[in-house]
């Protein structure tokens, strides 16, 4: 199967996510491309991972577990399954991009997978889904935080992206709902590699 092309997912996304989150894919995709430009790379690649990172988000809680057929490759799944449902959004948008776009790049199915848990060690693509899915939130309406994170974006990329792990990892534990392990595991990798 041939990729779909750009106006083909922008219509599917637009009939499987609400208003605000379709335009948070289309801010993101447009942040990830602008990203890609400064560190020389395909900036089509990334507006594509930008654009189908949310492509599952708005499946209920039911929803997530029933259309996630790969869990076993996925790490703390059990738990997630028990405790946060909504993280399989990330695993279950990278399925779609693959077989309902066509979309074949293991690098940006990767940057999907991983767009809200992060990941030991990854791609610059990967860290460009991450950071880029952070600049225009969809429901958080801190417009102060963001434009702040753009801005730090443009100077300290890697720091941005630390802030980002923080600022999760903080949301969580002030909801006193449960952590993810791999979040920690992520954020003690990149805070020792400062
Ligand atoms: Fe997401
Ligand atoms: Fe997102």
């Amino acid at each position: 199967m041939a990729c779909m092309d750009v106006e083909n997912i922008e219509e599917y996304l637009k009939k499987n996510l609400t208003r605000h989150r379709f335009k948070h894919c289309l801010n993101v995709a447009k942040a990830c491309a602008k990203l890609a430009r400064k560190f020389s790379m395909d900036p089509n690649r990334a507006f594509l991972a930008g654009l189908a990172h949310d492509s599952a988000k708005n499946k209920t809680d039911e929803e997530q577990i029933a259309f996630c057929k790969n869990g076993n490759s996925i790490e703390y799944f059990a738990d997630i399954v028990k405790y946060a449902p909504q993280l399989l959004h990330s695993y279950n948008s990278a399925t779609i991009a693959k077989d309902v776009f066509g979309i074949k790049d293991k690098e940006i199915l990767k940057a999907i997978a991983n767009h809200t848990l992060g990941d030991i060690d990854m791609s610059i693509l990967e860290k460009i889904v991450y950071v880029g899915d952070a600049l225009y939130p969809a429901t958080v309406h801190d417009m102060t935080a963001s434009i702040a994170l753009r801005s730090l974006t443009r100077i300290n990329f890697e720091g941005a992206l630390r802030s980002i792990m923080r600022a999760k990892i903080s949301y969580t534990l002030g909801k006193k709902e449960w952590v993810c392990p791999k979040s920690l595991e992520v954020w003690n990798f990149y805070v020792l590699k400062k």
